[in-house]
Parts: C-alpha cells; structure tokens; sequence
C-alpha cells in the first residue's frame, strides 16, 4: 500500500469509529436535587456512570424545596418535554406523577428490584406499575450536642416531647448568657411539606393518627392531634425562635451546625456534614429517635427515587443510569460520603457504612418503622391534602388557632379535597 492510501485508511477508520461511538454515546439529563451535599454527589454518581458508558450526563439543578421542585416537574411532564430523562422523585409523588414514567418492572430484572425495602418498593409502585428505583430513604431524627447535654447534667437523649422542652430552656438559658444567638431546637416550621413531616411525627407520637387513614378515611379531628399541634405552639419564643417558621431543613441545620442549638429535627444527611471537617460541632454530636408524646415514638418517612420520563428519547441509556446510580456500588459509596440512607437492605450490615454512620445500625428499626405521609390512600390529591395541611399546622404554629379549632377546619378542608372518593 502507498504510504496516501494508507493514511486515508486509517483516516477513515477514525472516522467510522468516532462515528459509531457518536451514534451509541448520548447525552442524558438527570434533574437532581440540591439540599446540603445532594448536587455534588449527584454530579460524582453521574460521571462515574458517564465514565464507565461513555455517555455523558447533563445535570439539572432542581430547587432546595420539595414543593418547588414537584411544581417545577408537572409542569415539564404536563408538557410531555423531552428536555429532562432522569428525575428525582420523592416517595410521596408516585401517586400524582406515575402517569409520567416508564415501568421499570418490565425493564429491571426482578432480583435486582427485590434487593430493596419492600415498603419503598411499594411505594413507587403505582397500578402494578414500578415508576421508579428507591435511591435513598430518610426517616426524622432527633440531633443533640452531646458536649452540652453532658455539661448541663444530662446523661442521655429525651425521651418525651416534655423532657426535651425542658432540657432545650435549661440549656439555652444557660448558653444564652454567653451567646445571644443560642436557641434550644430548631426544626422544619416553614410552611411546605418539610412541615407536614415534622407534624405528622407530632401527632403520631401523641396518638392522634395517620391525618387520613389506610382506608381513605380522614381522621386528623381528634383531641390528641390537637394536642400535638399546641405542644409544638408552646416551643415558639420558649425554646424555639419565632423565626422557626421560616426555617426549611438547612436553615434549621445552619444554626444546629454552626454551634446555636442544642436540639434539632432533621434527616439523616445532616449527620455527614455536622461530621465534617469545617462543622464547628464535629465529634459534638448525638442521634436519638425522635421523642414521644405519650404514644411511641415517631419518624415519617422520606426519600428519593429515580424515574425515566416517558417522554425521555433516550429511554435506554436513562435506564441504565437509574439502574447504576440505585445499586449498591453507589449506594455505598453516597451512604459513606453523605450519610444517605441505603434503600438496598444488605448495606445495613456493611461494615464500612455502619462505621460512618453507627446509627444506620443502632436506630435501624426507626428507618424500617417510619410512619408514611397520606400519599397512598389521598392518590392524585395528596398535594392538596398535604398543602391544606401545613396551612393548618402555620395556624397552630403563629398563634392564629389553638389545635382543635385548627385539626377541626383542616378535617373539613381534607373531606372536600376528597369529594366522593380519592
Ligand atoms: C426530605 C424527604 C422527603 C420530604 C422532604 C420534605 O427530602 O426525603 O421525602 O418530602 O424532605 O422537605
């Protein structure tokens, strides 16, 4: 061969291969959330997929709050764009949004399905349909600063909502001589659906109920639903600021890990990066379950999962980063990084995990036992229930009603949400 032709050749054998590589490499757009170390995790997961594939990932920064990123995603799916092919689903959307997304039942070999929560997998499953693969579970928690507990004679975490209003004053009076800014507990008060978790697992622990039952049926008008709703009133202004009810999960782990509070209610991720290096409370801190008001304690369940829209062009390569982002390679390597709950059972007994994280092991039967919002039996209304329901919690919580007047007008809100049926 002349030295001409062979350069051609080789020339053209470059160019079919780029070629071929550009007709099977595609870009797939994932929308990812942004609360504390989400994006970046989300980001590293991505490439390492993007890595291994050749494909390259697009990343869509969805908004901090779940309401704005729920509105944000109906909108998109309403208009059937192909723009996002990944998204992050909270477990309480499934119901409002399966519509939208591929069954992965028939895509997903079973095994791989079954390795997961059966619960969570329950959860995304819509009509026999799975719209989406669990990537990771949340359950409330109670933070403590374990140096001050100590320092204010307390040997371990309350067990009750009244031990712990009593602790918080003791110790913010105490630590308020030296530091105005100290407050005893912060928590979700913001109203959205941050708050509606933190009130159901109020009212589940005083025994006032699930706000609307297994069955359909709408039970949040009862005295200790009320009751639960005042006892959190009462903190306002004594152990909590009045700013509270602003506060979504990372204005609450702002104060927590900046050294101002001496409890906090939050999801597990916030134990990562209370740990970390530049938290001014690291080495401080303790986890507990939440405290109970006279009915066990409770954590309402959370956590995210991973649908390919039906919409997406690029189906198979959107399943195939679903798939590799919820296995448990990754699940392993987010639970280490970033505390997030695995949904994949056998990482429970991972040693490397339970050494970061030693609650996933010690409070585990809180992660398996968390109470579930109304998404199931409220379907396609549950944004509306959940929507009426922190309205009437902000009541409660600004001193515009007492607990009964307030669970009695948000039981008449819900049963004409509901109409006939759900
Ligand atoms: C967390 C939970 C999610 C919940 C949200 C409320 O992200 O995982 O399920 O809806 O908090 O703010």
């Amino acid at each position: 061969m002349r030295k001409s032709t062979r350069c051609l050749a080789a020339a053209t054998l470059a160019l079919t291969l780029a070629s071929a590589s550009q007709s099977q490499a595609v870009t797939v757009t994932m929308a990812c959330g942004t609360v504390g170390m989400e994006l970046q995790m989300c980001k590293d997961g991505a490439a390492r997929w993007a890595k291994k594939t050749g494909n390259t990932v697009n990343i869509f920064e969805s908004p901090n709050l779940t309401n704005d990123r729920l509105g944000l995603y109906k909108q998109q799916l309403a208009a059937k764009s192909s723009d996002i092919d990944v998204y992050q689903l909270d477990i309480v959307w499934p119901g409002q949004l399966a519509q939208h997304f591929v069954n992965l039942k028939t895509k997903v070999p079973a095994a791989e399905v079954n390795a997961h929560f059966k619960g969570i997998i329950a959860a995304n499953t819509v009509d026999n349909q799975l719209m989406a693969l669990p990537w990771f579970t949340d359950a409330g928690l109670l933070y403590y600063r374990t140096d001050l507990l100590a320092k204010y004679g307390y040997k371990s975490a309350p067990k009750t909502w009244a031990e712990l209003a009593t602790m918080a004053k003791k110790i913010q009076d105490g630590e308020q001589k030296t530091n105005k800014a100290f407050t005893g507990f912060v928590f979700q008060g913001k109203n959205y659906e941050g708050l509606v978790c933190d009130a159901m697992e109020w009212i589940v622990s005083h025994g006032g109920g699930t706000v609307v039952d297994a069955s359909g049926k709408v039970t949040i008008n009862n005295a200790k639903a009320a009751k639960a709703l005042d006892t959190a009133a009462s903190w306002i202004r004594t152990i909590s600021p009045a700013g509270v009810t602003t506060y979504g999960e990372e204005e609450a782990r702002g104060i927590f890990q900046a050294g101002n509070a001496a409890f906090m209610r939050n999801w597990p991720y916030a134990w990562a990066l209370g740990q970390g290096d530049d938290s001014k409370i690291k080495g401080k801190i303790g986890v507990a379950p939440l405290p109970s008001g006279g009915a066990g304690n409770a954590a309402t369940l959370g956590g995210w999962n991973l649908g390919v829209s039906k919409y997406s062009k690029n189906q198979d390569a959107a399943i195939s980063l679903v798939r590799y982002l919820t296995g448990p390679e990754e699940q392993k390597i987010r639970a280490i990084e970033g505390a997030y709950n695995p949904t994949i059972v056998s990482l429970y007994k991972d040693k490397d995990v339970l050494a970061k994280n030693p609650f996933f092991g010690s409070l585990y039967s809180v992660f398996t036992s968390a109470v579930a919002r109304p998404s199931g039996p409220t379907k396609t209304k549950y944004n509306q229930v959940s929507q009426a329901m922190a309205n009437a919690v902000t009541d409660v919580l600004t001193g515009k009603k007492k607990g009964q007047a307030a669970v009695a007008k948000l039981s008449a809100d819900i049963t004409r949400i509901k109409g006939r049926a759900w």
